[in-house]
């Protein structure tokens, strides 16, 4: 499995990053398991996972996920193999919302007992918090790094707006500065009015990418396969354009013998080649272990030139 840098933050990740968000819930350890040691046997490091997976899940506590990898990482003995990444920001049970210096340091020590390591690679603030002020956050993810808690940190579910202000004060600051960004993306763009649930949600544009791009910010986009709904159609979610950009991607598929979702991998991981796009690193979970076996494959997948410019530009 390919490696990239991930420069700003000082740590070389798999061009591919493993979703854990159902693992101890929808999927069971068993499985998960596999998984996990699928992934590191092709050569895979990156695995993502939060303080809050997945409270949301019936009688679900949100500490599954980490306390999952947890016990993974300490049967496998693979502490240094791997790239951790966790979050802290989202209310799980009306509690652990918000990125105050008390709730930062108190859920980063939460992670790092359930994931039973001594250190964070990579540690997101999960979405924003304005009623905060932005140098509260940074100085307390400042102080993580500094006390060798947390590697480098990273903003999810920020406008880029903010994420200049945080740059801003960080550098004023000299404060250690968010180096990655997870934002939810995909090929097919979100049909224009549409209103998610949570506002954050809306997809990362190009006035965001350019900005990564230009500031050497990795992208990390999550549900980049839209829930599964590239190869069942009747899983795609509703804010999304069913056009003529969805009809080329699935001609391509067709004409590569790709699945769908494979082929939207290969679009993602082939970005930077592209110009005023940033590093792209696409982040994906599944069920199902045949379809994640699918997925590695397209980690060495070098997708030709002319296909790739046709699929980006590709109009509805
Ligand atoms: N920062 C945030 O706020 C945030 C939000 C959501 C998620 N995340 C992270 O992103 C990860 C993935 O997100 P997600 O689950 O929302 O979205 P996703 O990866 O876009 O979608 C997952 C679904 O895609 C299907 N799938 C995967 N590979 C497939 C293939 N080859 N063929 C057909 N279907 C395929 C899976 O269905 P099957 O199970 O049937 O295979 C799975 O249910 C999570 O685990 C979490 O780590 C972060």
């Amino acid at each position: 499995m390919k490696k990239v840098e991930f420069k700003r933050a000082g740590l070389t990740v798999s061009n591919i990053c493993l979703g854990t968000m159902m693992y101890g819930t929808q999927v069971p350890e068993k499985d998960a398991f596999e998984q996990l040691d699928i992934f590191l046997d092709l050569g895979g490091n990156f695995i993502d996972t939060s303080n809050n997976y997945a409270h949301w899940w019936p009688g679900a506590s949100g500490d599954e996920s980490e306390t999952l990898l947890g016990k993974w990482l300490s049967e496998k003995k693979c502490r240094d193999k791997v790239v951790i990444a966790t979050k802290v920001g989202f209310d799980r049970h009306g509690e652990g919302a918000g990125l105050s210096a008390k709730q930062i340091e108190y859920w980063c020590d939460e992670s790092l007992r359930k994931l039973k390591t001594d250190y964070i690679d990579l540690y997101y603030a999960h979405t924003d918090d304005m009623n905060t002020p932005i140098e509260e956050t940074m100085e307390a993810f400042d102080r993580l790094v500094k006390k060798g808690k947390v590697r480098s940190i990273g903003a999810s579910n920020f406008y880029t707006w903010r994420m200049c202000e945080a740059k801003h004060v960080a550098a004023n600051r000299s404060l250690a500065d968010y180096t990655v960004n997870q934002a939810c993306y995909t090929y097919l763009p979100a049909k224009g009015g549409y209103v998610p649930r949570h506002e954050f949600n809306l997809d990362a544009g190009t006035e965001r990418l350019r900005y990564l791009a230009q500031n050497d910010i990795p992208l990390v986009p999550y549900s980049c396969l839209a829930k599964g709904g590239y190869d069942d159609l009747s899983r795609l979610p509703v804010q999304y354009e069913t056009g003529k950009r969805l009809d080329t991607l699935l001609y391509y598929a067709k004409e590569l013998g790709l699945s769908p979702s494979a082929l939207v991998i290969a679009w993602l991981i082939a970005q930077d080649r592209l110009p005023d796009r940033p590093l792209t690193v696409p982040l994906f979970s599944s069920s199902r272990t045949e379809h994640l076996k699918e997925n590695f494959l397209m980690s060495d997948y070098i997708l030709d030139d002319e296909i790739l410019k046709n699929l980006t530009y590709a109009k509805n």
